[in-house]
């Protein structure tokens, strides 16, 4: 994903802004530029590729200066190529940007310039706003031609503009794409992601949309005053530490992920559950008799367990659709409906459009979260941070379980204003905090996981199969494990094999089945055993103490036992691992998968 990284203070820039890059580069991208500037002079490198290979270029090229700002790309308009990336200029190499997002009226906005007489020189979107903001930039503040050529613009932005005859001076604007801004002593720094502002600053400022700020050495203005809030997480929560991966490090977290997201939210006296961010709206979800949980990828999993736990435990139908869909369909919505949109970071940008969507027509939402003051988070106003800290790794896990923590707490605070009763409600609290302990003896199991991985390394298909709570599930693992591993997975329900997955089930097909002790054991078993009777071979998820499964499956992971709602939240553990160990067996880049972004901040 595009990220842009900016500095202007009294340090040097460049080691500054190249650390922010690499800080953001785990979303991915395929080349990079940054630009320097030393008063009047401003000098640029640009590479395509990792980051290295600038730094490889700006030895031969050191630059000089205390401002400044760079990039990474993740191309979507214009190939790889050295002169599509970032930054752009105008045609006097005078105005400099740095911009992610996307200008929808690009070619427009391009063909009027060139008849005005602007030569482009890349294949970019981005490249248009230099020449705009050059054609506004008459000698007035580069701020005000800024703001003047994005009455222009139709599209998304998280901008850094400067300007060789408005030196010391670095313009941001922000629509739709994330732009912070670091405070600490007359030094900002900028960038898309907060993880490239903690180790210098602990104040930040989220840019709303629509709002331009001019940051120089000793002065920041912005539209709109902000507060400055303190970050949620140090430097090194972003940092890998002695693991290999980002990945693996947080799959270990997840004991820690569930204790941070229920630490002070749980009362065990009411068997009831404190979520402070609905303290707003708690009246209005008193009153409706409908959800619909909007999400992508694997939130959008989450989701699906969400409703199961919401219907059979809060009494509130509830349904779910991928955010992609939602936002182009007629939902019927009613003031009885409110919608919940999970998104880990945010930004994504068919989360934030369904969002928005459903904000015109007036209907509830709420949000769940692991970014604090994200754009999902400012645009509901109301929902759950889940407290994860940051996910780096591109393949979501520790913010999932984060996810299916806040939808059991979020089912107990919804069913205690309903039918649920204290002792319910006390029962589900009592089990969410013995999770992390459950969790830790499921990690425990990694070593075990890491040998089943390499046994089944030789396969190039997977079928997973899980039912109810285990569904999505399946889902979720068979997501897991293509995404790192580009190994063809699919996820089915236990009940549908016998519809057309059964076909594809011989010798050299494999399945991972997740059969835990619950209300739909015996089916599972029984689907276990029509895919042995084809020969093909089962990974089975079970529960421990379960002597049967040894029998019939091929190999077995135990987890402990716990309530079937809260199962899935051991469950995924051992797919997590499965993916991961299968990812660095087969040397891929476990991080930064090939194709794929963190955050989808475009459609
Ligand atoms: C999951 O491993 C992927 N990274 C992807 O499916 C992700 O869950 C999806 O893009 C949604 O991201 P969000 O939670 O930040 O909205």
């Amino acid at each position: 994903m595009c990220r842009v990284s900016g500095y202007i203070g009294k340090k040097d820039a460049l080691p500054i802004i190249m650390d922010g890059l690499r800080r953001q580069s785990y979303g991915g991208y395929d080349s990079a530029g940054v630009l320097i500037g030393d008063g009047f002079n401003l000098a640029c490198v640009k590479a395509v590729g990792k980051l290295e290979n600038l730094e490889k270029k700006l030895e031969n090229q050191p630059l000089k200066g205390n401002w400044g700002l760079g990039q990474i790309r993740w191309a979507t308009h214009g190939a790889v190529t050295e002169i599509n990336a970032h930054p752009h200029q105008d045609c006097k190499r005078n105005i400099f940007l740095v911009h992610n997002g996307i200008i929808e009226n690009y070619r427009d906005l391009k063909e009027q310039l060139i008849k005005e007489g602007h030569t482009f020189s890349s294949g970019t979107d981005t490249e248009v706003l230099a020449h705009l903001i050059e054609k506004y930039f008459q000698g007035n503040l580069l701020e005000e031609a800024v703001r003047r050529a994005l009455k222009d613009v139709r599209g998304t932005y998280g901008l850094l503009v400067v300007a060789g005859n408005d030196p010391e001076k670095i313009v941001a604007a922000r629509l739709s794409s994330p732009l912070l801004i670091g405070i600490n002593n007359g030094e900002y720094i900028l960038a898309s992601d907060p993880t490239a502002i903690a180790p210098y600053a602990r104040r930040i400022i989220n840019l709303d949309d629509y709002e331009i700020a001019t940051v120089s050495q000793d002065d920041l203005r912005v539209i709109k005053e902000k507060i400055p809030v303190f970050l949620e997480f140090t430097a090194e929560e972003t940092e890998k530490g002695e693991c290999p991966h980002f990945m693996l490090k947080e799959i270990m977290a997840q004991p820690e992920t569930i204790e941070n997201a229920i630490r002070g939210r749980l009362l065990f006296e009411e068997g009831a559950v404190k979520l402070g961010g609905l303290d707003s709206v708690s009246a209005q979800l008193k009153k409706i008799n409908r959800l619909i949980l909007i999400a992508c990828g694997t939130a959008n999993y989450a989701a699906r367990i969400g409703k199961y736990m919401l219907e059979e435990y809060a009494g509130i139908s509830a349904e779910v659709d991928v955010a992609s869909e939602f936002r182009y369909r007629k939902p019927m919505v009613d003031e009885k409906t409110a919608v919940i949109f999970i998104s880990q970071s945010g930004e994504t940008a068919d989360t934030l459009a369904a969002l928005k969507e459903m904000k015109k027509k007036g209907v509830l939402t709420i949000g769940i979260t692991n970014v604090v003051g994200s754009s999902m988070a400012r645009e509901t106003g109301s929902g759950v941070y889940i407290r994860s800290g940051p996910e780096i790794a591109v393949a979501s896990t520790k913010a999932f379980l984060g996810q299916l923590t806040t939808l059991a707490m979020l089912t107990v605070y919804l069913g205690r204003q309903r039918n649920m009763s204290l002792v319910t409600g006390g029962r589900i609290i009592s089990e969410l905090s013995n999770l992390p302990e459950f969790a830790r003896q499921v990690l425990k199991s990694a070593p075990q996981i890491e040998k089943l991985a390499k046994k089944y390394s030789e396969f190039k298909n997977f079928w997973f199969i899980g039912r109810k709570y285990n569904f999505p599930i399946a889902l979720e693992g068979a997501l897991k494990l293509k995404e790192i591993s580009y190994l063809h997975a699919e996820g089915a329900a236990g009940g549908e094999l016998k519809h057309g997955p059964l076909a594809l089930i011989d010798e050299n097909f494999p399945t991972i089945a997740l059969c835990p002790s619950d209300s739909v054991y015996e089916k599972m078993i029984s689907n276990i055993q029509e895919i042995k009777a084809r020969g093909g071979p089962v990974l089975a998820i079970a529960t421990e103490g379960n002597k049967e499964i040894k029998e019939i499956a091929d190999d077995v992971i135990f987890i402990p036992k716990t309530l079937e709602m809260l199962t899935p939240m051991l469950s995924v553990i051992p797919l997590q691992l499965f993916a991961y160990y299968m990812a660095a067996l087969l040397g891929c880049d476990i991080d930064k998968p090939r194709n794929l972004a963190k955050s989808c901040t475009v459609e």
